[in-house]
């Protein structure tokens, strides 16, 4: 059953064909500029209207009109706590459809290196900080996102499947939260960071007094800017060869408080910040062990305060187009 697993580590080609799923997102587009910049030349993307990955015939077909060389699989309905909660069943069936076919697409038509992306959320609620990658199945998972966390869970477990089967040496990475140009700014659908850029901004252009936000702000959590995740993707695809997923992040935290002071100042804002101690503050911490990744030789260079300020900069400067 186990075929041998062949990989030399080294740049990729080029020239090569090189699918980015989910090229419009904050991640996808992120890893698309990368790889522009590194001189990819062969760099396939489509928008879930021209392609729906959960059509398994049209991703199939597309895979045989196109013919990868290498994939990055960054495609997935993806949203906050809000959303996770309420379309439990659209995070888990969506996801695990998307994954399935083009993972089995990509097997079918023998991907030489495939990057499949997961979240910090398959991680146990209650995992030992910061957070390990073996700790993965060791405890229950947080409820409001365990349908999507379930999810990625299938897909690290089927790259880790095609490796036993059919020996290709495919990896998967679970970033951290991210944040950067091209994030979801919409006040249903965003993660913390953003939901903030868009109300401190928001603020500071209504001269609002005082801005109140949920709960104490002393959980403590880690941020990651979309281009150093883009650059540690394609460093793993160059360096890294094993079966267990790699944690991508900075290996540093702050608190919400801290983050909705660097926020304010990032967009000018002079009121008073407020919070809200009725409303719940979710798990106390949560931060990536990263040793695995620097030990495949690979750190973080964007600081927060400056990838906020890039990051409020870019939210202005597309403020008619941003998802709403
Ligand atoms: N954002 C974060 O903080 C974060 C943190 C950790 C991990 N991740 C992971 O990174 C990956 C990408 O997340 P993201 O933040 O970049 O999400 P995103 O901005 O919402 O982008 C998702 C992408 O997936 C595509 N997509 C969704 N459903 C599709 C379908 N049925 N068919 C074809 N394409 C489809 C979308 O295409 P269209 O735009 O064309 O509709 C979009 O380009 C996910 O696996 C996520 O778990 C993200």
């Amino acid at each position: 059953m186990s075929e041998p697993i062949s990989f030399t580590p080294g740049s990729l080609d080029r020239d090569s064909t090189f699918y980015v799923a989910g090229h419009r997102g904050l991640v996808g587009s992120a890893i698309w500029r990368k790889l522009e910049t590194e001189g990819f030349k062969q760099l396939v993307g489509k928008s879930s209207a021209e392609l729906d990955l959960k059509d398994r015939n049209a991703v199939f077909e597309f895979f045989a009109r196109s013919n990868p060389r290498y994939v990055v699989l960054a495609a997935a309905k993806v949203g906050g706590i809000l959303a996770n909660n309420t379309y439990p069943v659209d995070f888990l069936s969506d996801n695990l459809r998307i994954q399935v076919n083009v993972l089995d697409a990509a097997r079918e038509h023998g991907v030489e290196r495939l990057l499949f992306l997961g979240s910090s959320c398959i991680y146990p609620k209650f995992a030992e900080q910061p957070i390990r990658e073996d700790s993965l199945l060791t405890g229950h998972l947080e409820p409001t996102n365990d349908a999507y966390a379930i999810a990625k869970i299938a897909g690290i477990m089927q790259v880790q499947a095609v490796r036993r089967q059919y020996g290709l040496p495919w990896i998967s990475a679970m970033p951290t939260n991210l944040y950067g140009p091209g994030d979801n700014f919409s006040p249903e659908g965003s993660h913390v960071l953003p939901a903030l850029i868009r109300r401190y901004d928001e603020a500071a252009k209504s001269s609002t007094p005082v801005v109140t936000n949920w709960g104490s702000g002393s959980p403590r959590r880690e941020f990651l800017h979309v281009d150093d995740m883009a650059a540690a993707c394609l460093h793993l695809l160059e360096n890294y060869d094993g079966p267990e997923q790699v944690n991508v992040g900075t290996g540093t935290d702050v608190t919400i408080k801290e983050l909705a002071e660097i926020v304010a100042d990032s967009v000018g804002f002079s009121g008073a910040i407020e919070w809200d101690t009725s409303k719940p503050d979710g798990t106390p911490r949560k931060l990536l062990d990263v040793s695995k990744l620097s030990k495949a030789g690979w750190s973080a260079s964007i600081g927060l305060e400056e990838g906020i300020r890039a990051t409020v900069d870019w939210y202005r400067s597309n403020l008619a187009e941003i998802r709403s």
